[in-house]
């Protein structure tokens, strides 16, 4: 058992060996949050402060109005702009919905799919991930697949269980080659907007036990290959941390990417010093 002296040089050693097959990404998603000129104002600000992050997807999923302009506003960085859901019709007589192909044609290049609030505040089963997700290939979207279980769930014992279910039913039918597409993102249901965040240990324990599901279903390099993102409460404070975990690949983040300040944080983890969580070294 090797022993680091602070969670950044632990960070360091491993994330070597991961980032050879994974890239990480550090995904904003903002929920039902901000209107036009909040949302111009951050994109302005925060394109130029973390334009030049090396090794690192940076990916901000925003409310349907404000895709297109996003998309405008950070065409000349590397920031990527996502859907938050999408219908897995590619169109036609359902009112509100809104297709991969829309999204894919406003320039988006990822879509979050299954989240737990679509899952548990919408009604959303594993069938209609199944098929959504499916459908964001079909348009060549990047699908960030949710699973998570509840408080409930955990305390019950049937983490597991949950999981098995949601990757099983969700990603279920399609080849190796279409999951390497896709992108798996764990987050507990408890965790989220609570500030009680899994422990980075907890998170990488049961982010295992997913990627052990994906061996089972598409073989063992699709598995290695797979980026699996944890999301729940994730913070300047504690992303060092998460992110030293080797089956942690990145973070899908609520409140924290509402702010400019804190975001730019997250996007620079590896620059965080253990002696000041949350300080950003200068240079
Ligand atoms: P918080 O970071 O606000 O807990 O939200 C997590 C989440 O649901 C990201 O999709």
């Amino acid at each position: 058992m090797v022993h680091f002296k602070d969670p950044f040089e632990k960070m360091e050693k491993e994330d070597e060996s991961r980032r050879n097959l994974r890239k990480p990404l550090i995904a904003g998603n903002w929920k039902m949050n901000k209107v036009l000129t909040e949302t111009i104002e951050y994109a302005l600000d925060f394109k130029k402060r973390v334009s030049e992050v090396p090794d690192v997807e940076i990916l901000i999923c925003a409310p349907f109005p404000f895709l297109s302009p996003l998309v405008k506003t950070l065409e000349d960085s590397p920031i990527k702009v996502g859907a938050q859901d999408m219908y897995w019709e590619p169109h036609g007589a359902f009112t509100g919905a809104v297709s991969a192909q829309m999204l894919e044609s406003v320039g988006c290049s990822h879509v979050i799919i299954g989240h737990s609030e679509r899952r548990h505040k919408f009604g959303e089963s594993s069938e209609d991930v199944n098929k959504k997700t499916r459908s964001a290939l079909g348009a060549y979207l990047t699908p960030i697949v949710c699973v998570g279980e509840t408080l409930e769930e955990r305390e019950s014992m049937r983490t597991e269980e949950v999981l098995r279910e949601q990757v099983t039913m969700s990603l279920g039918g399609q080849t190796g080659e279409e999951m390497l597409k896709c992108v798996v993102a764990y987050e507990p249901v408890w965790a989220i907007g609570t500030g009680r965040t899994a422990t980075p240990h907890q998170a990488n324990e049961t982010q295992l036990y997913v990627r052990s599901l994906l061996k089972e279903m598409f073989g063992e390099d699709v598995a290695n290959r797979t980026r699996i993102l944890y999301g729940g409460s994730v913070k300047p404070d504690n992303v060092v941390d998460l992110m030293a975990e080797p089956s942690i690949d990145g973070v899908l983040v609520g409140g924290a990417s509402l702010n400019v300040e804190s975001f730019e944080k997250l996007v620079k983890y590896r620059e965080i010093t253990a002696e000041e969580p949350g300080d950003v070294r200068d240079g």
